[in-house]
């Protein structure tokens, strides 16, 4: 493996291409990062078609006037972005002046390029009268000094079909690129991203078992980063804090009511206590969590890394081309922190890794059902993703091994680990809009999840009848919830390093197994339990679902089931206003608030009615504002027969609303199922507004509506 970083002039990138034997160097032009997508696209193609590696570079960064030392075996890309009049991106205005120069002279001295091979795209908008300038005018002052455009210049418009003029652009583009540099279609695209090297005599304080950052390795070793407290103490999406749980609690639990099995619904309380980090009501949190035992189990059987000596060895991986693939996780690490922490295992496996990996199948047969699973989409639906298989499931099933534990695994794959790091996704953190006030709970964040679990189909390869698929990152929260709960052994992990600490996962597996039996809690990251307190990382998303400031806008929240989450972040917003108000100026202070409506709905009132106790709190401490109102949908029937939902009671309260909405600016918030819940509730408004305005749903209630939104007194926060 040639390495690229000796000494030399950063700014010089023709010794950069000959120190590390590139014949390819893609400049991009680019102000928001699309072209540069593009260029890192073209370099990965390079690759994979014809196994040339290339250099990405920013024209800022680099002397441009060296091009007349490109050598004739290799090319130029110009990937560049045209703005508004005409205009380069403003890292491609050194460029275009060096070109426009009309008495311009390059590093030799001479004006002419004749040596000089290049490439265009350009990435434009039509709707503006100068469509891709800056790639036409490359174009044309290229060939005015001599060098030569392989293929035709590639122009995308940005305003419908770039993608489209992408693709049809490149196709051709690459068969004279071939034909030019005498260089053969390798046909396998399959070119190593990383080097793996498995390491001996690590210090053990630097290598990571779950940690998502240099700095919680950092402080999981007892050292300290330094004394600046930074912004939100420095924690972010690259930078989780790995929060405490400090309370949990299952809302409800259906158990066996012969209604879609069971459900659960968990709140879950972290603490931010000292972590520098802050959030708003309305705001989400991520939550990263890990792999389930058994799924790690599992992938390290499959690939027979499952002996303990494999499952803990540490190995360190390398990109071989930082600027085409970055190592998606933290090294040094273990095969079993990998597995467990940074790479999504427990997902249902996609056709683009299963067509992947078939390369490295161990018998002709099995490479042929992965090929097929890969590229039959009706296949591939029926046997992987209607059966829900993970990836590990679909190479046992390839080979006909049982995907039931425990797993004695037939055959071995021997897949090189670094084509698994570039074909299996990175683990992702899960977002939750957060259930509480920060006035009211400066230091904890509060969750509310409905722990997901669903019936698969059938699995043919398997001869398996469906079975429940359980939602990695609810259930992780559950197992979270339980070992909190649950456990009163200590569980203490002193130096962070040992891996089998018995008394910690027994104390953990006690409790869950009983309660969840087929999904046993992820082997915590090491460092991140201390002193029986399980650790989760977080970060918060700020988002714009916010309160108006005044109490004096009218405001009326619609939530059913967990939608209902940000709005208890939201009363209590007003909760802790309304104490303060009352504080300053006595008891009469909330009489001119406006009214806070919330529409609420579940199935019954004493089955899942969530947070069922604090709301008559609520009402109580908001007395004449807060006014909440339920939908118990097999509780109560309409005229017709038909379930009550929160469209219904909104419908009946319609004479009361509407004059807020239209003469009061009152604000709507809709949080919940995008599918269908929000798209009824929407319709509901509709009528209301259209009627109200003396017109009809679809064009009054429409038009109102649409006004609503633009002037975000309509705001939704909703998933499917
Ligand atoms: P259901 O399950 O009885 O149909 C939270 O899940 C609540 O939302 C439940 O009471 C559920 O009722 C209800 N719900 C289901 N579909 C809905 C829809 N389209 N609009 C509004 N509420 C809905």
């Amino acid at each position: 493996v040639k390495k690229v970083e000796e000494a030399g002039d950063p700014r010089d990138f023709v010794a950069k291409m000959e120190r590390a034997g590139k014949r390819a160097v893609i400049f991009y032009g680019s102000q928001t990062g699309t072209a540069e997508e593009y260029a890192i696209r073209l370099a990965k193609e390079a690759k994979s078609r014809f196994g040339l590696s290339s250099l990405v570079c920013d024209p800022e960064e680099h002397d441009m006037n060296l091009l007349d030392q490109v050598p004739e075996n290799a090319v130029v890309f110009f990937v560049v972005a045209t703005y508004g009049e005409g205009e380069p991106t403003d890292n491609a205005a050194a460029l275009m002046e060096l070109l426009s120069d009309t008495e311009v002279e390059f590093s030799q001295g001479g004006n002419r390029l004749e040596n000089l091979n290049y490439v265009v795209f350009g990435l434009g908008n039509k709707t503006y009268e100068f469509y891709n300038e800056i790639a036409k005018k490359i174009d044309n002052r290229l060939t005015e000094l001599g060098a030569k455009r392989i293929g035709e210049r590639g122009e995308g418009d940005d305003d419908k079909s770039m993608e489209e003029d992408y693709l049809a652009w490149k196709d051709p583009m690459w068969e004279s690129f071939s034909k030019v540099l005498g260089v053969e279609e390798g046909g396998s695209g399959d070119v190593a991203d990383f080097v793996v090297t498995e390491i001996t005599n690590h210090p053990p304080e630097k290598v990571y078992h779950g940690e998502l950052s240099p700095r919680a390795l950092l402080a999981a070793s007892g050292l300290s980063s330094g004394t600046s407290t930074p912004v939100n103490g420095g924690y972010g999406i690259k930078n989780p804090y790995p929060a405490p749980v400090l309370a949990s609690k299952e809302l409800f639990q259906l158990a066996s009511k012969g209604e879609e099995g069971d459900r659960n619904c968990v709140h879950i309380e972290f603490d931010i206590t000292g972590s520098g980090m802050t959030y708003q009501h309305g705001d989400h949190v991520g939550i990263w969590p890990s792999n389930p035992d058994v799924e790690v189990d599992r992938i390290l059987s499959v690939l027979g890394l499952d002996s303990q000596e494999k499952r803990f060895g540490i190995i360190e991986i390398e990109s071989l081309d930082p600027a085409l693939a970055k190592v998606p996780f933290p090294t040094p690490a273990t095969y079993d922190a990998i597995f467990r922490h940074y790479l999504d295992i427990s997902a249902v496996a996609s056709r683009q890794t299963i067509s992947f990996l078939a390369r490295y199948a161990p018998s002709e047969s099995a490479r042929e059902k992965l090929t097929n699973w890969g590229t039959n989409k009706e296949l591939y639906a029926r046997e992987i993703d209607g059966p829900a298989l993970k990836l590990a499931e679909v190479l046992q099933g390839a080979i006909g091994d049982s995907i039931d534990p425990p797993f004695n695994n037939s055959t071995i794959w021997s897949i090189p680990f670094d084509r698994i790091v570039s074909s299996v996704p990175r683990l992702q953190p899960r977002y939750y809009s957060i259930s509480s006030s920060s006035k009211l709970h400066p230091s904890s964040i509060h969750v509310t999840a409905v722990v997901l679990k669903y019936q698969s189909a059938a699995s043919p390869i398997h001869h398996h009848e469906p079975r429940w698929v359980f939602g990695l990152s609810t259930n992780f929260i559950l197992n979270v919830k339980i070992a909190h709960s649950g456990s009163n052994t200590p569980i203490t992990n002193g130096n962070g390093n040992d891996h089998n600490d018995d008394e910690q996962k027994n104390a953990l597996e006690s409790v869950t197994m009983k309660k969840f039996p087929s999904y046993k809690l992820a082997g915590p990251r090491n460092t991140y339990v201390q002193q029986n307190v399980y650790k989760v990382p977080i970060h918060v998303r700020r988002s714009t679902f916010r309160l108006p400031t005044s109490p004096k806008v009218p405001i009326i929240m619609i939530g059913p089931g967990t939608g209902v989450a940000p709005f208890r972040g939201f009363v209590q917003e007003r909760v802790a206003l309304a104490r303060k108000a009352i504080e300053k100026n006595g008891p009469d202070a909330l009489k001119d608030w406006a009214p806070l409506y919330l529409f609420y709905g579940c199935r019954r009132s004493n089955e899942d009615f969530l947070y069922k106790d604090e709301w008559p709190e609520y009402e109580k401490e908001l007395k004449g504002v807060f006014k909440m109102k339920v939908a118990f949908s097999r509780e109560m029937t309409k005229a017709d027969g038909g379930k009550v939902y929160v469209q219904d009671l909104i419908h009946d309260l319609r004479s009361e609303l509407a004059p807020l909405i239209i003469n009061k600016r009152a604000y709507i918030y809709i949080c919940g199922d995008a599918k269908s819940m929000s798209k009824a509730v929407e319709e509901r408004l509709c009528q209301m507004l259209g009627e109200a305005k003396g017109g009809s749903a679809e064009v009054e209630g429409v038009k109102e509506l649409k006004m609503l939104k633009e002037r975000n007194r309509l705001m939704t926060d909703v998933w499917s």
